[in-house]
């Protein structure tokens, strides 16, 4: 098995959203899916989603290729997911791209291209 794991809110969840879990599903055979919490999103993002934290975790776990879903509570956290659960794979768009070279003494790291023209931010409109 190899485990792939990407980091996110996805708030609004929208087409730039599915093509980039497909892609980070593609790196590997297993895929996690860490979701902001709202609290984790006001305090250390500044911004608030559409959609809470329960919306969106019910939308991210319905997709019939994510394995499995857990709640992003801080920026911290990352190193600790990544030995515990075992991960080969950290993925995520290249919005942060060099962000968490950190990670790659315990796994691959991997930026992945976004999608042109959508983002939770235009279909929010705030
Ligand atoms: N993503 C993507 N293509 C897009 C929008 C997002 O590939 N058009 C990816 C991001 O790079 C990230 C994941 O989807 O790996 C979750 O992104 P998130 O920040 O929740 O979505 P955005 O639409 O970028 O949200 P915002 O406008 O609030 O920044």
């Amino acid at each position: 098995m190899v485990k792939v794991i990407t980091y996110g809110t996805f708030d609004t969840f929208h087409y730039g959203h599915f093509f980039l879990l497909e892609r980070a599903k593609a790196l590997g055979t297993h895929l996690s899916v860490c979701i902001s919490t709202d609290e984790f999103n006001l305090r250390e993002k500044g911004k608030s989603a559409k959609l809470n934290f329960v919306d969106r975790l019910r939308i991210i776990k319905n997709i019939n290729f994510v394995d499995e879903v857990y709640a992003e509570k801080s920026w911290d956290q990352k190193i600790e997911d990544v030995v515990k659960l075992n991960i080969n794979v950290f993925a995520i768009g290249e919005d942060w791209a060099g962000k968490f070279d950190f990670l790659k003494k315990y796994c691959d790291v991997v930026y992945l291209p976004r999608t042109k023209d959508v983002s939770s931010t235009l279909i929010r409109g705030y």
